[in-house]
């Protein structure tokens, strides 16, 4: 998969050189293109920015450097163009699930004062919101979805810690445990050392459904609505005093 991000601060995107990210890189399984939006400016100053018609603060990104950069990168495909904004859709396990199903994506990073609203009319396909707050600009942003989108690409990582995790199915994830067995006078549960592979696999289960109880309730009502939840599920959150709300 490929991910192409039009952005003014390329040096923001070290940590994508990284770990699992620089890994997956190295193999091919993903591809990072960091397009600097200036280049595509073209007076002697390499202005990308300007201040906003009818006044008021910050300065807004211009529409023509901005358009030539993301009709640049696009080309001849048709990509979805995603732009970074505290206005989008809120960004999900659900939507990552969705995004990694396409081969390409363009991220174009915008800054809150904003972009010229006519880019937005002709060239952006999809604004994403990584949540309800505001960032300096959408670099960190962009960084927090390729980086959601990239570990569900097949082969970036072991797919069964895929299955399991929490927000992949609508619950949060149970406890791990690694050597020792006794740490400062804590203990691992013993239902792990068991070899009882069901009993495990019914301890871990009953640990997600308490966790998302006692954190998440609304996951919890979420879960239930969309089906997901099996009978015992259920009678267990009935056992731990949930009360179908
Ligand atoms: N840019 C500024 N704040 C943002 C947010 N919360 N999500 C995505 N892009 C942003």
């Amino acid at each position: 998969m490929r991910f192409d991000i039009l952005t003014l601060f390329p040096g923001m995107f070290a940590p994508l050189g990284e770990s699992i990210l620089k890994r997956a890189q190295q193999a091919g399984t993903i591809r990072i293109g960091l397009h600097n939006i200036r280049d595509w400016a073209t007076d002697r100053h390499r202005t990308a920015d300007d201040a906003p018609y009818g006044g008021g603060a910050g300065m807004v990104m211009k529409a023509a450097p901005l358009a030539a950069a993301i009709r640049a990168v696009v080309g001849e495909e048709a990509p979805p163009v995603i732009l970074l904004s505290p206005d989008g859709e809120p960004f999900t396990q659900a939507l990552a699930s969705e995004l990694a199903q396409q081969p390409r994506l363009v991220l174009v990073c915008g800054h809150y004062e904003g972009l010229d609203e006519r880019v937005r009319e002709s060239l952006i396909t999809r604004e994403i919101s990584i949540g309800d707050y505001v960032l300096t600009g959408g670099e960190l942003a962009a960084m927090v979805v390729v980086d959601a989108v990239a570990r569900l690409v097949p082969g970036v990582i072991d797919g069964e810690s895929i299955a399991e995790e929490s927000h992949s199915d609508g619950l949060l994830e149970y406890p791990h445990y690694t050597r020792p067995a006794v740490w400062e006078g804590r203990e691992i549960p013993a239902i792990l050392t068991s070899g009882h592979h069901g009993e495990v696999a019914k301890w871990r289960r009953r640990e997600r459904l308490r966790r998302t109880l006692a954190r998440r309730p609304d996951m919890v009502r979420s879960a239930v609505q969309q089906g997901l939840l099996d009978k015992h599920d259920l009678a267990y959150l009935a056992e731990l005093g949930w009360n179908g709300e």
